[in-house]
Formats: C-alpha cells, structure tokens, sequence
C-alpha cells in the first residue's frame, strides 16, 4: 500500500512522506543513543569481517597464477558496471561509521568516568575496548597505507628490467589488462612491506579476536549457553584471516608465485 502523506508539504521539494518523516528522527535516535550506537558498530564491524574474508579469499588466486587473479580483478573492475561503485561507496560508509561510533562511545564512556578504575587489570571490558581502539587506529593506518600502495600504487615502484623501472599501475598482462600478480608479487619481494603487512596483520588478528565476540554479545547471541561457541567461532574467523593473509606474504616471499616480469 502506498504510503499516505500527512505532513507539510515543501514549497520548493516533493511532498515528504509519514515513513520519512518517522525514519529520520528514529535514525537520529538510534545513532545518538548508546546502545543504538554499540549495535551499530557491531553490525558494521562484522560486515567488514565479512569484506575482509572475501578479500583474502580473492586474493589467494595469486597461487592459482596471474591468469586466475588478473582475470578475477578485471572482472571486479570492469565486469560489473556502476555495482562496483555502490559496493566501494558502501564500504567506505560503514567503515566510517564503525570508526566514528566507536571513537564517540570510547570517549563518552570516559566521560562517564572520570575518575579511573582502582584495579585496571581487573576490569576486563575497559582494558579490551581500550585495545581495541588502539588496534582499530592501526588497522585504520594499515588500510591507508594499503590503499595507497595498491590501489593508488603511489608507495614504490618495481624494477621490470635492469635499471628500468615501472609504476604498479603501468604492469600490464598479455591481455592488456592490469597485471595485480605482478603488483602483489613485487609487494611481498621486498622485506620492508613483509615486515609492515606482517606486523599489520597480526594487529588485525588482535582487532578481530575480541571484535568478532563483543558483537555477538552486543547482538544479544552469547548467552552462557553460546558463549563457547561464539567464542570459538571469533578466534575462528581471526585466525582464518590471519592465516590466509599471511600465507600470501610469506608465500609469495617464498617463492611460492613466481615473477613473471624479470
Ligand atoms: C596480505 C593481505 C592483503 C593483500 C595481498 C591485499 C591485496 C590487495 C590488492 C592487490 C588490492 C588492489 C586490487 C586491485 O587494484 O585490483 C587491494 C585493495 C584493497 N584492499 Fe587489500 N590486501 C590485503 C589485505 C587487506 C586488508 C587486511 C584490508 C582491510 C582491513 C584490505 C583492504 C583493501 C581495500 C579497502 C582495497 C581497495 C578495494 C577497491 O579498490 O575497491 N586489504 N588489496
């Protein structure tokens, strides 16, 4: 049924709708309340689990060989049309909002209190939200770096021949399109970048292991009963991330795809 509009109508714009006119202040409430907000940042957080897990799961075509992950970034970049867009767009929405909800409940619990707690060591919830906050800064750092590095390929540049050297972003294969295996394999050929992406990962092994379960609990999902479950399945998917993200730097670091420029 079509919604009925009982509110003013706008002299310059479309009339506004009940439904609308309800939504905003309720999004409003939501956002503002502290509850409203911790599920939201639950929520957020593991929908860039779920990013992440894709990520690395499309990144290990690197050990399928420069067809398989060339072929598989083309289609993503090209193959899709204006969804890569709303897909780019929308996960830069939701990290944002999982940043800013979570730096504003970090800082008005401090308000709250003001005075610190007797025994730090004893008061679990404060000291694992303080991590995380701390953990989620660097990840934030990592993603920035990343994308420059990758994305922007503004970071370094790969030798292709003695003395000659090419931006990532001019690593072309035999089919023209844009030759990622090169790009990832030149990544993880220099130590430096080993070593950032290694301590960045394990950064967000910490980030996930306690991120993961304080969603379920935000969610209301662990309960005494589930509690191991959830638990379990948190250091699932963190070590899962961690695992597949560091088989592809120390692999690739191994020799494990070989360069196909050099
Ligand atoms: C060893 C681990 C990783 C590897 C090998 C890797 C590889 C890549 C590559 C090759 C690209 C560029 C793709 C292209 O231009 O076609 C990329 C983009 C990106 N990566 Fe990663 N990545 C890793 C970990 C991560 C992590 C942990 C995050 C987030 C926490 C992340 C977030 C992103 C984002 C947001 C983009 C931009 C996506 C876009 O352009 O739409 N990556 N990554």
């Amino acid at each position: 049924m079509a919604a009925t509009h009982t509110g003013p109508r706008h002299p310059k714009g479309p009339p506004t709708t009940a439904a609308a006119q309800q939504a905003a202040p309720f999004l409003a409430a939501l956002l503002d309340s502290t509850v409203g907000a911790k599920v939201l940042v639950a929520l957020t957080g593991l929908g860039l689990v779920g990013f992440v897990v894709f990520h690395m799961i499309g990144n290990l075509k690197v050990f399928q060989g420069p067809d398989a992950i060339n072929a598989y970034a083309y289609f993503l970049k090209h193959s899709l049309g204006s969804l890569i867009w709303i897909a780019r767009g929308s996960l830069l929405a939701i990290f944002v909002l999982h940043l800013a909800l979570a730096v504003r409940l970090q800082a008005r619990s401090r308000a709250a209190r003001p005075v610190p707690y007797q025994f730090p060591g004893s008061v679990q919830a404060t000291a694992a939200s303080r991590t995380m906050l701390w953990s989620g800064a660097v990840v934030g750092l990592f993603v920035l770096f990343h994308l420059a590095h990758f994305t922007f390929c503004w970071v370094v540049q790969v030798e292709v021949a003695p003395g000659q050297f090419k931006s990532y972003l001019e690593l072309t294969d035999a089919q023209g399109r844009h030759d990622v295996y090169s790009m990832v394999v030149a990544g993880f050929t220099t130590p430096w970048l080993v070593a950032l992406y290694t301590v960045a990962q394990v950064v967000l092994f910490v980030h996930l292991l306690h991120g993961v379960q304080s969603s379920f609990q935000t969610l209301g999902l662990k309960n005494r009963r589930f509690a191991p479950v959830i638990r379990a399945l948190g250091f699932l998917a963190a070590f899962t991330v961690l695992a597949g993200n560091l088989a592809i730097v120390f692999g690739v670091m191994l020799g494990w795809a070989p360069p196909v420029y050099k």
